[in-house]
């Protein structure tokens, strides 16, 4: 994969244009996340100590596109934010603003992206608007590559010069090593929805040796099986894809399960063939998940998304856990992403034991699934 990188870029006196994913959960104003600003750090102050005037952008929620101000929607708490970690200023203008401004400070943030008309569609206009206003662009925001949008890959077509930042080549490093890997590599997939993930477990379980299911998606493929599986979650419609893919033999369910009538009562241990009609199904049982350890043991790559049980609720957590626990133990290259993975990690207290933990939802499912991200083809192309 070739794409012109940070390093080989002279930056002397340039103007740089850097959009960033800093799409952070937000809480009465204050992020209570800033994991992916903190992973943005180092290209912001290199770009700084290189003495680049810098314009920041970013996306953040899906506000509507009607080129208004939109409180809920703006950036102030990630400026805020992002001020403490630089511990300097940083003037926040709308797009606009900043076009009409003779007198720009070295560093400024452009307000949310999506407020913009045009952004979603791609819009060439407002596309080269965002090249207008600088030298050179670096793209850094992989979590938002998989959006073929105006400030992700239309302002990389007008752009004189575009280059990668260095989380983005740090994220498609990482992911391409698993990708490429041909010395056993294992994926675990939980999460709700088979229907989300069909492509991606399609996909995995051609390419990988073995892949681990659960969560909702395994629930589906045990009905599949013809088990009754009482009221646990599932997906009536894709019954007959899972019954497809547990034809491969790569592709792995519980045997045993914890169930309980209710999510807010103690679970009990169950084969998966003899689950009660009233009880659903909350986690994967632990002894099960030991059973893998010999899997995990053997594997050279291990990605991981998704926990496989209802782990916010401690008394369904236990197989996550174990799981995670087992993951870091094991001498794989372990890379996890995605949804509810960051949080499964940190409950299970193995956060900083991965070797990899990716910023990124939808474009990490979609990169591994071998889809290609529409930013980082135009990244490529140019
Ligand atoms: C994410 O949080 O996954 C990215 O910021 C992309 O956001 P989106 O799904 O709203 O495009």
């Amino acid at each position: 994969m070739r794409y012109k990188k940070l390093k080989d870029i002279s930056l002397s006196n340039k103007s740089v244009l850097l959009r960033l994913d800093l799409n952070a959960p937000i809480q009465n104003g204050v992020v209570t996340n800033n994991e992916r600003l903190l992973r943005s750090l180092p290209t912001i102050s290199y770009l700084l100590e290189k003495g680049a005037s810098l314009k920041i952008m970013s996306h953040l929620g899906r506000p509507e596109e009607n080129d208004l101000f939109q409180e809920a929607f703006s950036l102030k708490p990630v400026v805020v934010e992002l001020e403490k970690l630089l511990d300097r200023s940083i003037p926040l203008h709308s797009l606009k603003e900043i076009e009409s401004m003779d007198n720009i400070s070295d560093l400024v943030m452009i307000e949310n992206t999506r407020f913009n008309i045009g952004e979603k569609n791609n819009d060439s206009t407002l596309s080269k608007r965002f090249s207008d206003l600088a030298d050179l662009f670096v793209m850094d925001a992989f979590a938002t590559s998989h959006r073929a949008h105006a400030s992700t890959t239309g302002v990389i077509s007008f752009s004189d010069v575009a280059c990668a930042g260095f989380l983005l080549d740090e994220e498609l490093s990482a992911l391409l090593k698993v990708k490429e890997d041909k010395n056993k590599s294992i994926a675990i997939l939980g999460g709700a929805k088979i229907s989300t993930k069909l492509g991606l477990i399609d996909s995995l379980s051609q390419s990988m040796d073995a892949v681990v299911l659960g969560g909702g998606i395994a629930n589906t493929c045990l009905a599949a099986k013809g088990f009754n599986i009482g009221k646990s979650l599932v997906e009536p419609s894709m019954l007959k894809e899972a019954e497809q893919l547990l034809k491969n033999p790569k592709v792995i369910i519980p045997e045993i399960v914890v169930v309980s009538q209710s999510p807010d009562q103690p679970g009990r241990e169950v084969a998966a063939d003899k689950i009660g009609e009233n009880e659903a199904i909350f986690d994967i049982s632990p002894h099960y998940i030991l059973q893998l350890e010999s899997i995990i043991n053997e594997a050279g790559t291990i990605l991981w998304n998704g926990p496989i049980g209802f782990f916010e609720k401690e008394n369904f957590d236990k197989g996550t856990i174990q799981l995670a626990k087992m993951i870091v133990a094991s001498k794989a290259y372990s890379v996890a992403g995605g949804g509810d993975t960051i949080s499964a990690a940190e409950k299970a207290g193995v956060l900083d034991k991965l070797d990899y933990v990716s910023t990124a939802g939808g474009a990490f499912l979609e990169f591994i699934e071998g889809r290609k991200l529409p930013a980082i083809e135009a990244l490529i192309q140019k």
